[in-house]
């Protein structure tokens, strides 16, 4: 698909996650392949252009961290023009600009969430920055505010005519959060709203069939992934495999008859990682969070990332418990050795995790109709600025 002057080989997005979707997690995912374009965590334009350290930390990138759009907050044009100017001499691919953080303080200011309320100032301030640079300048929003002011189409209308390559929307309202279930006719609301520019839906997308059921239901050019990629790196090899080998569902064209779409039957999975895959690539994560971050920074930083790899373990309090501790990649290798001998009381003879410890079926909020799912996990919210994105 193309982003504006930018062709991606796959219409699958990671989307930012600030404080887990840095160089070493982007590299784990574009090493077992499938994702497009990958963004980074949001960064400050004001503290781009003041070379504030944390915020170049935030950018560093690598040859085979490509393509990359950057992600942008701030609410002065001059700022935002600028540090999109100063991201394209550094090579970035796209710049995206954040219209959905709820978080006070970026609000305040008028960026974040803010942005979707002032119509008008947004589009003015995205048509400085489109006209400073060639690359791509794309926009992440939410639904609106809350249910009584869903503004995404009007928003993403008006962006388009001030020239944004693509839009982001997270079918959910500043409001909820991340409760409730994501809203794909709201999301399907912005694409009938926009001419031509790409709408990219975001929320929720733990499973292939999730993905697919977005696409069908909203029109929307590609996905984004969050979440469902820190859960399962290879989400986006798994989408694009499904995606290319199953039949579009067919497309309803009244939204009352919309719910009960079901993943089609010729459904064809690969198959799920098995146990020591997951481990080689955990174990690669650690050594990528130790390159860029060094040792000691790199092993604390991985503290709240392991516990995300062994959701799928089965049981795992024990490696849990003990991952939280590390300070060295020795430390780590030790937890992990543990572990794999304590885990093997739960397998059967073939190695494999007996069905009663397997974990449960992941399912998307908006796939809650699937009646073949008894037992579903909910999709967690990583700690960080969580209750406010
Ligand atoms: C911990 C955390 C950090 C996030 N950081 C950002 C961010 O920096 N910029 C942004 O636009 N959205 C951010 N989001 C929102 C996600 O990009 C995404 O829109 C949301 O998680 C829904 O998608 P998902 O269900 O695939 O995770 C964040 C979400 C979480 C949970």
């Amino acid at each position: 698909m193309r982003i504006g002057s930018l062709t991606l080989t796959s219409n699958l997005f990671l989307s930012p996650l600030a404080g887990y979707t840095n160089l070493p997690f982007r590299l784990v995912v574009r090493e077992i392949g499938g994702v497009g374009l990958c963004t980074t965590d949001l960064v400050n334009a004001r503290s781009l252009l003041e070379k504030n350290p944390k915020a170049f930390k935030l950018v560093e990138t690598h040859p085979s961290d490509s393509p990359l759009a950057i992600q942008l907050f701030g609410s002065v044009p001059e700022e935002m023009r600028d540090a999109a100017q100063m991201l394209e001499a550094r090579g970035a691919a796209a710049v995206d600009i954040n219209m959905g953080c709820p978080v006070r303080k970026v609000c305040n200011v008028g960026g974040g969430s803010a942005m979707m309320t002032g119509l008008n100032k947004t589009a003015a301030l995205v048509r400085g920055m489109v006209s400073a640079v060639k690359i791509p300048v794309t926009a992440k929003m939410r639904l609106g505010w809350d249910d009584q002011n869903i503004t995404a189409p009007d928003l993403a209308r008006a962006l388009e005519d001030a020239g944004v390559a693509a839009i982001f929307v997270h079918g959910r309202t500043r409001q909820q959060g991340f409760g409730g279930t994501v809203n794909l006719m709201g999301i399907r609301k912005v694409v009938a709203a926009v001419k031509q520019v790409p709408v990219i839906g975001n929320g929720d997308i733990i499973t292939p069939s999730a993905a697919k059921k977005m696409f069908d239901e909203t029109g929307c050019a590609g996905v984004s992934i969050g979440r469902g990629a820190f859960y399962n790196p290879w989400i986006f090899q798994h989408t694009l495999y499904y995606l290319k080998n199953t039949s579009p569902a067919p497309r309803e064209t009244s939204g009352a008859k919309e719910k009960n779409l079901a993943a089609p039957a010729d459904v064809k999975l690969l198959p799920e990682p098995s146990f020591a895959e997951r481990i080689r690539v955990m174990c690669r994560h650690l050594d990528l969070m130790i390159e860029v971050f060094g040792e000691s920074l790199g092993c604390r930083m991985f503290r709240k990332v392991a516990p995300w790899y062994s959701r799928r373990f089965g049981p795992c309090h024990e490696f849990n418990k003990r991952v939280v501790q590390i300070s060295t990649r020795a430390e780590f290798h030790n937890v992990l050795e543990h572990y794999i001998h304590w885990r093997r009381q739960f397998l059967d003879d073939q190695g494999e995790l007996l069905p009663r410890f397997q974990p449960s079926p992941m399912i998307a909020s908006f796939m809650r109709a699937e009646p073949a799912v008894v037992q579903r996990e909910q999709v967690s919210v990583p700690k960080g600025p969580v209750e406010v994105w």
